[in-house]
């Protein structure tokens, strides 16, 4: 691998636009709605056990978290969405601070990969179909991960991933990978998948 990811920090929790960095470095976005695992995924890609915080209380702080991964990379944590207890202020600023995100990278879509975070066991939320809606429509290159797939037995697994697979919001041939942070499950994949992306291999 020509990625040391044991050479990855926090380089910035930026709360306001003026503050996302500007390196040219291929931006690899965690997307999905509040508690579904993207702080959790993060950590278990880099193999770290504390990087991204992992909430206990979903959805506290608006911020988009920039892992530098050796220079190489940047793992963007968004911040959730679809939290029911959220203030209409906070998802404002929600709104206001991830459409800045996005509209900070359109003019390098070649160097943005999303990946899209569904929870397994729930499915796809109106939330996601409202996400996967926009990437549809702007043609953002994404991935699906399907996270904590620990959670399912057999027969679960193979119905869920079977939906997602023909789900009509997620476009034909788009990687659809089930992921455990509690076992490992995908990371090696999901990482390939990342990796071929950013030409790093
Ligand atoms: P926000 O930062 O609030 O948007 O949440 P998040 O998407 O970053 O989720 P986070 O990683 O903080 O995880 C939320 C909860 O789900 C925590 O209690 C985790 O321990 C749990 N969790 C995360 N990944 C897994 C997984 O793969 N399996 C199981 N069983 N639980 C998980
Ligand atoms: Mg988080």
């Amino acid at each position: 691998m020509s990625i040391n990811i044991k050479n990855a920090d926090l380089e910035i929790s930026a709360g306001l636009a003026s503050q996302f960095p500007n390196k040219p470095l291929c931006n690899i976005v965690f997307s999905g709605r509040s508690n579904v695992g993207k702080s959790s995924l993060i950590n278990t890609l880099l193999g770290r056990n504390k990087l991204a915080r992992v909430s206990s209380s979903p959805g506290k702080t608006i911020t988009v978290n920039f892992y530098n991964v050796d220079d190489k990379l940047y793992f963007v944590d968004l911040p959730g969405y679809g939290f029911a207890k959220r203030a209409p202020d906070e998802k404002r600023k929600w709104s206001m601070l991830v459409e800045d995100y996005f509209k900070s990278m359109s003019e390098r879509n070649d160097e943005l990969l999303v990946i899209q975070l569904v929870d397994m066991k729930v499915g796809a939320t109106q939330d996601d179909k409202l996400m996967l809606d926009w990437m549809n429509r702007t043609g953002v290159n994404y991935a699906i991960c399907a996270t904590k797939c620990d959670k399912l037995n057999k027969t679960e697994y193979a119905k869920s991933l079977k939906k997602l697979e023909s789900d009509p919001e997620i476009e034909e041939g788009t990687d659809i990978i089930p992921f455990s942070s509690l076992n490992g499950t995908g990371k090696d994949r999901l990482f390939d998948l990342i990796l071929d992306f950013a030409e790093l291999k």
